[in-house]
């Protein structure tokens, strides 16, 4: 597949500039040169409003769109409220989309998530296993919204020839993460229990589930690098995976964030919480064969996103720490 660079002066819309991703994008984005980047707080454009959306993309016109705006959360946030995961995301990727054809827009580059694979899909998961059995219950609601955005790029591909395509990253952590007590991920949600755990001198922890599921995480600058190359390499409907390719138990996982925080004590497991999908590695194979492949490796990330959570603790801009 032919490089086609993106002209820097491209009017680019990154939606969620503020989160985990869109942050992210927005960095290496001004790194490589782009000029024209707009930007939207939920506060300042709500994409579930129709209107507003396309009102936005008449007088802004964006040439390209980075998709990362949307609702998302953990196991816990999943489980508590999938009506408002299936319905926020829904519209945010049905206005975003539709304006972005009617206004014009060349290229559109949309989130989804590993997620959107069915529980039981032979591990790696291949781009082609989507659709191709049942979902995992506890984000069936956030998948489904997922996967219909998926579809409609593809129809919207078909129909009006853009050049519209979708990503899906594994498991993501970095600077601005979500650290909420309810609603983050799985990274997050360690660092700062081991975190408030030595700050109280507890002796033991307790994570959520049994400790076996397998993870594969991807810090989010490799994921903003991979977004500008797809937009530049990557032209076809079915989605990419984005991922480092190896994985790892959430019982390694927190036993290296013991040592990272300094946690001596003990760790438990309590098995009346969900475990979610035992296994959720990508096959990586097609973003690697285009010529991308993740830089930052596990144990360096998290012990930079560690510094980067205390630091941000201490200056009072840590993200939801409720
Ligand atoms: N985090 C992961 O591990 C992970 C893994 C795979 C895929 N992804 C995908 O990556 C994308 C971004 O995830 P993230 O982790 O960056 O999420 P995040 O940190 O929660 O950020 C989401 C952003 O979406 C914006 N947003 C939410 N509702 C909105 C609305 N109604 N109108 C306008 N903006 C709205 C928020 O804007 P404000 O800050 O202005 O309120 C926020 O900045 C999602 O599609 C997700 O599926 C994430």
């Amino acid at each position: 597949m032919a490089k086609t660079p993106l002209d820097r002066t491209s009017r680019t819309y990154v939606a969620g500039h503020r989160g985990l991703v869109g942050s992210a994008v927005l960095r290496h984005f001004e790194g490589q040169g782009f000029t024209d980047l707009v930007t939207r707080t939920s506060s300042e454009l709500d994409l579930r409003d129709r209107a507003a959306t396309f009102d936005f993309f008449a007088e802004q016109r964006p040439e390209v769109v980075v998709l990362a705006a949307a609702k998302v959360g953990g196991i816990a946030a999943n489980d508590t409220y999938p009506a408002d995961f299936l319905s926020d995301n829904l519209r945010i990727q049905l206005n975003v989309i539709d304006a972005a054809v009617e206004h014009g827009t060349e290229k559109l580059l949309f989130l989804g998530s590993s997620c959107i694979y069915p529980k039981f899909a032979p591990q790696p998961i291949r781009e082609d296993s989507l659709l191709t059995g049942t979902l995992e219950p506890t984000n069936d609601a956030y998948a489904i919204a997922k996967i219909a955005g998926v579809l409609q790029l593809q129809a919207v591909r078909r129909q009006h020839g853009r050049h519209f395509i979708s990503a899906m990253p594994t498991n993501l952590y970095g600077p601005g993460d979500n650290y909420s007590a309810t609603k983050s991920h799985v990274l997050p949600a360690l660092l700062r229990r081991y975190h408030d755990a030595v700050a109280a001198g507890d002796d033991t922890v307790t994570n959520w589930g049994s400790g076996t599921p397998r993870r594969e995480l991807l810090h989010v600058d490799d994921l903003a690098r991979a977004c500008l190359f797809l937009l530049e390499n990557y032209d076809d409907p079915a989605p990419i995976n984005v991922g480092t390719g190896s994985d790892l138990t959430i019982a390694e996982l927190a036993e290296m964030v013991a040592e990272i925080t300094g946690f001596t004590g003990e760790t438990r497991w309590d098995t009346s919480k969900p475990d979610g999908t035992p296994q959720k590695q990508l096959d990586v194979s097609r973003i690697n064969e285009l010529g991308w492949k993740a830089e930052i490796g596990l144990r360096d990330g998290v012990e930079r996103t560690y510094r980067e959570f205390t630091d941000s603790r201490m200056a009072g801009t840590a993200r939801n720490l409720s």
